[in-house]
């Protein structure tokens, strides 16, 4: 599940299951934390088998149950961003656990804030946190409760935001997003405007404690709807949407006498991943990485269109691509680096193609495509 993905399936939950994190989802949060950090200049921290600030005897901190692990969401109390910033680039860590099968809420109030300032070096400013772990399958009759009696109805598109008739697609959807996005007592103080600069803006329309927090995340919600782009920090902050790029490609791959073997070319920017390429005039998605495959790597292959994951990411400021990968199985052709293209290519085990792959996307590609071939295999026997 991508973060877009998770926006609709995320909501605050508040009882947790003892199971403490696994030392892989501690690694993946970890990873997208320091990310974020990087990226922002914050000083957020995964805080695992803590109860603490969730079971005071002192306070009734009776919303939220089971509590071991969070995520303090703090940063240099001298940005005058900071809290705008946590609300968008916690809702990223927040959004990429729930892709993870975790539950999250955010907490500004009901904790121990005193017990988490302890956490907290000088200089810095504790925002709020967000809890973290596993949660019951099915909500439980109490979680019902909380989440009717918390969360009256959402606002509405309209009540969100103007100028929907005039604008493009992708601010309804980007507006459609922040529709789903949390908020502190469900408030959603803000209101989006569509300009004539062709610029969409976000601004305040209440000022409670979290306003901008809440605000920072419904910029990162209207982004991910509106599939790429650009805000300013502040209320009135505008956001320029992203050029889309589009390209196709495939995970080829075929029967050697020890098992599966994936083709892996090294582009000529040095990197290696599989053969994919820019779509041209009307082809369709298959057509495209039909072409690439032979262009790049001289073969001619067979694609399973069963299998199609979308990797996006940003390979400059102001774009946006998507990259759409199928697998493949040779079906002709001969073995022929594309000089201009790719400086080497070569089969590999799934150990080694994933030692091989250098962005951590096509090792994911990768680890897909083998679960779909192994489940395949399974359905054929
Ligand atoms: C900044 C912020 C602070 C919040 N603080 C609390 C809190 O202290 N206790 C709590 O139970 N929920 C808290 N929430 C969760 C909201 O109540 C919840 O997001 C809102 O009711 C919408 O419900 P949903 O998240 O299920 O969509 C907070 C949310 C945000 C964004």
């Amino acid at each position: 599940m991508t973060i877009s993905e998770a926006i609709s399936v995320r909501t605050s939950l508040r009882t947790y299951l003892p199971d403490p994190l696994t030392p892989e989802q501690r690694r993946e949060l970890g990873k997208v934390i320091d990310m974020c950090n990087r990226r922002s200049g914050l000083h957020f921290r995964l805080v695992c088998d803590r109860p603490g600030p969730f079971d005071s005897i002192k306070k009734s901190y009776g919303m939220l149950k089971g509590v071991r692990n969070f995520i303090v969401f703090a940063g240099p109390e001298n940005d005058p961003n900071l809290e705008e910033k946590c609300g968008y680039y916690g809702e990223q860590v927040v959004l990429t656990a729930v892709s993870m099968g975790l539950g999250t809420c955010w907490v500004g109030g009901t904790y121990d804030r005193k017990e988490c300032l302890e956490l907290i070096e000088p200089g810095e400013k504790l925002v709020c946190v967000a809890t973290v772990g596993f949660t019951p399958k099915e909500p439980t009759g109490r979680e019902k409760l909380l989440a009717k009696t918390i969360r009256p109805k959402r606002r509405s598109a309209a009540d969100l935001a103007e100028g929907l008739d005039r604008a493009p697609d992708w601010y309804a959807d980007g507006v459609a997003a922040v529709q789903l996005a949390p908020s502190a007592m469900n408030r959603q103080g803000y209101r989006f405007t569509w300009g004539q600069d062709a610029a969409a803006r976000a601004s305040l329309t209440d000022t409670g404690s979290f306003s901008l927090v809440d605000l920072g995340i419904a910029k990162l919600h209207f982004e991910l709807g509106a599939h790429g782009g650009e805000w300013m920090w502040g209320g009135g902050g505008a956001f320029r949407k992203a050029r889309e790029e589009k390209s196709c490609g495939a995970v080829p791959w075929r029967m050697g006498p020890r098992g599966r073997r994936y083709l892996m070319v090294r582009h000529v920017g040095g990197h290696w991943g599989f053969p994919k390429g820019h779509m041209e005039g009307d082809e369709t998605e298959a057509e495209t990485a039909m072409r690439e495959i032979l262009e790049e790597t001289g073969l001619e292959v067979e694609l399973d269109t069963g299998f199609r994951q979308v990797v996006t990411y940003s390979p400059k400021r102001g774009v946006v691509k998507d990259v759409v990968f199928f697998v493949a199985q040779p079906v002709g052709g001969k073995e022929r680096p594309q000089k201009s293209e790719v400086s080497s290519m070569g089969w590999f085990s799934l150990r080694s193609a994933r030692e091989m792959a250098t962005y951590a996307t096509d090792e994911e590609i990768l680890l897909a495509a083998e679960a779909y071939l192994n489940e395949k295999e399974e359905l054929s026997h």
